[in-house]
């Protein structure tokens, strides 16, 4: 029926009726909190600022475990680890070290907040000295199947140190496969895994490499990255990680990518997680400071954008500070 009988503005009318009718919900508990733990920073240092991502510190296993506290009491269901350890080599052993910083805040979250979900991301190049994802080879390139291997043991290691769920972003071939047949061999069958399916080669990570000292110290990661033109890729990728045993797929960055999120979301019928990248929270804060946004009201857009794309689960530094808007 047309105008005048149709007035799609008589359900926008009131705040009664525009909440009966709103398709999208945002809550505390679709919400991740990515923290950086940095092996070295104790009592007299336990918090250490990231210059380009301002409210976001690099923690001390205490200060992680306080952290991860805080984010509890808000409803947030996970946190998801980052590692900054204070050895680097060239095949990023402190990865799969058992006592290595991802591994020993995971024994201290969980013994502090037994039912707070610890995510841990899997992947070396926080821990090789070249600061790529895997292992290098003749020429630079990064070795997919040796990497794949280290990448396994990285994710049994978490696993081992209590970490309910893991999340490889390493973006080699067949890496989801090779860690669910890791974990099962060693009695893991209940530990998910969340894919970072189709992550793309994107500007959008600076400030994470500032936060994590993960720059690479040559070239860039497009050899394994996915190109961000692309999105039939993207489905096919995560397609792919499904086969393999995915237990929920991601997309990253998510704000640029919001076609590929509802795309992975109808071609997979899964889980799907998005991660609102540190670039997407760097350029938030900067419009906030600058007097230009209104922090809150687009925080809080840009989520639900997200969760209507398709996202079941969101990865957000804003993650706390949305908690406590969305209670009051
Ligand atoms: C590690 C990893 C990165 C991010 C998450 N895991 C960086 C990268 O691939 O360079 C980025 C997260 C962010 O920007 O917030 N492979």
């Amino acid at each position: 029926m047309p105008f005048p009988a149709t007035r799609l503005r008589r359900l926008r009318s009131t705040p009664v009726l525009r909440d009966l009718v709103r398709e999208t919900r945002l809550s505390p508990s679709d919400l991740v909190l990515p923290l950086f733990v940095q092996s070295g920073l104790g009592l007299t240092r336990p918090r250490e600022p990231v210059d380009s991502m301002p409210g976001v510190d690099r923690l001390s296993i205490s200060a992680a475990v306080e952290e991860a506290g805080a984010a509890h009491a808000l409803g947030l269901p996970a946190v998801l680890l980052f590692g900054i350890p204070d050895h680097k080599d060239a095949a990023g052993s402190g990865a799969y070290d058992d006592d290595g910083i991802v591994q020993l805040a995971t024994r201290a979250i969980k013994d502090a907040h037994p039912d707070l979900l610890v995510m841990t991301d899997v992947c070396l190049c926080e821990y090789t000295d070249h600061g790529h994802c895997g292992l290098l080879g003749p020429g630079g390139t990064v070795e997919n199947d040796s990497s794949v291997e280290l990448i396994a043991r990285t994710a049994v290691s978490h696993a081992r140190a209590g970490a309910d769920v893991v999340a490889p972003s390493d973006m080699m071939d067949g890496r989801v496969g090779a860690i669910r047949a890791a974990l099962d061999d060693e009695g893991f069958y209940d530990v998910p895994i969340v894919a970072y399916s189709a992550k793309f080669a994107s500007a959008f990570y600076g400030p994470f490499r500032e936060a994590a000292g993960s720059t690479p110290a040559f070239g860039d990661r497009r050899a394994y990255q996915m190109d961000p033109a692309n999105g039939d890729e993207a489905v096919r990728e995560a397609l792919l990680d499904v086969g393999e045993g995915a237990d929920v797929v991601m997309v990253k960055p998510a704000l640029a990518y919001l076609d590929v999120i509802r795309r992975v979301k109808d071609a997979t019928r899964m889980p799907v997680a998005a991660y609102n990248v540190s670039g997407e929270y760097a350029m938030v804060k900067a419009g906030a400071a600058a007097g230009a946004l209104d922090e809150r009201a687009v925080v809080l857009e840009s989520l639900t954008s997200i969760r209507r794309a398709g996202a079941d689960i969101i990865i957000s530094y804003h993650a706390k500070d949305a908690a406590l808007w969305l209670q009051t």
